[in-house]
């Protein structure tokens, strides 16, 4: 007689599906966009935020799981106002899907609080790999909407640019209220970002300058109108490859951006020392009081710029090259 082979047990077949999301850096018009001026900022592909979505057994509904944060939570017993279950509850809601069995695991090499969209980043990861372990596709405007309203969570009165250039991962001219634009550099350049090492809330320094703003609305509204006529003139500079345009106008919007009182001695001295070793431009970015600062480097100077960067106490110099692209 014939002797049969045992039957394996069927295990359910697990899924596993993996998203990301950049980090960001404001290049023009932080703080005056929060006042309606237009603001230009990239995306930093070399530092991401990446999720894995893997299917769990029946019942079990959907675990986060933020290794970097040491946070494991449960969808069903997150409290609401949780940025990472919101996120993921938001992102449910706008599919009209239920709570799935799988475990979401986060990743993110984008520092934290520090001027480049961390926050952001980990929500729009957070929603792209949940709407693709649903089968489900969520536009760039629409990832955009929802790290929108859980910004409102951690900065109150968000701008909209942070969602947006993370959402789309190009280049944006960013008006609030306005359809957003994608900006088109003739011409490629490289950017290096100095952290100071220092973390700073964007709540906070937001809510100081909007306090300032109530004590003298003409000064700060004459601040931001020349912020916003920066970034105006940036943005056809990059547009038309006008590249050597471009440190004088940061040097400029640095200048407005101490005005303002949201830049620090950390961050002025990383500035001042980009400028002496030959960088062609550099200013604070993001919210300021602490995180980083960008300076615009020619080839030749790069790595001259960066040394002197981390000799004037940078924790860490990344360089970044806004691409070229075909209109
Ligand atoms: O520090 P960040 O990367 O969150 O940038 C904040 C930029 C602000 O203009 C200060 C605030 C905003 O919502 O646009």
């Amino acid at each position: 007689m014939q002797s049969r082979a045992p039957k394996k047990p069927r295990l359910p077949e697990t899924r596993v599906y993996t998203a990301s999301a950049p980090g960001k850096v404001i290049l023009f018009g932080e703080h005056a966009v929060v006042f309606g001026r237009p603001a230009i900022a990239v995306p930093v592909t070399q530092v991401r935020a990446s999720v894995t979505v893997a299917s769990a057994a029946e019942g079990n509904g959907l675990t986060i799981v933020a290794t970097d944060v040491d946070r494991i939570l449960r969808l069903c017993e997150a409290p609401q106002d949780d940025p990472l279950a919101a996120v993921a509850r938001l992102t449910l809601e706008r599919l009209g899907q239920n709570e799935p069995n799988a475990v979401l695991s986060i990743q993110s090499t984008v520092p934290i609080a520090s001027g480049m969209g961390s926050g952001a980043a980990v929500s729009a990861a957070i929603s792209r790999g949940l709407a693709q372990f649903l089968g489900a596709t969520l536009s760039p405007d629409h990832i955009s909407s929802i790290v929108f309203e859980i910004e409102r969570f951690h900065h109150g009165t968000p701008s909209g640019i942070d969602n947006t250039v993370i959402a789309f991962e190009h280049p944006v001219f960013f008006v609030p209220g306005r359809q957003i634009e994608v900006l088109v550099p003739a011409k490629s350049f490289t950017l290096l970002i100095a952290d100071t090492g220092l973390r700073s809330t964007t709540r906070a320094v937001v809510e100081q300058v909007r306090a300032a703003w109530q004590m003298d609305r003409s000064r700060y509204e004459r601040l931001f109108d020349r912020i916003g006529t920066i970034a105006t003139t940036a943005r056809s500079a990059i547009e038309l490859g006008a590249i050597q345009q471009l440190g004088p106008l940061m040097d400029e919007n640095h200048r407005l951006l101490q005005d303002l009182n949201v830049s620090s001695t950390d961050l002025d001295r990383l500035v001042d020392a980009a400028r002496g070793a030959g960088a062609a431009g550099a200013k604070m970015s993001g919210a300021g009081k602490g995180g980083n600062m960008i300076a615009l480097a020619h080839v030749p100077d790069l790595q001259r710029v960066t040394r002197a960067l981390s000799d004037a106490g940078a924790t860490r110099v990344l360089a970044t090259v806004v691409e070229a692209r075909q209109k």
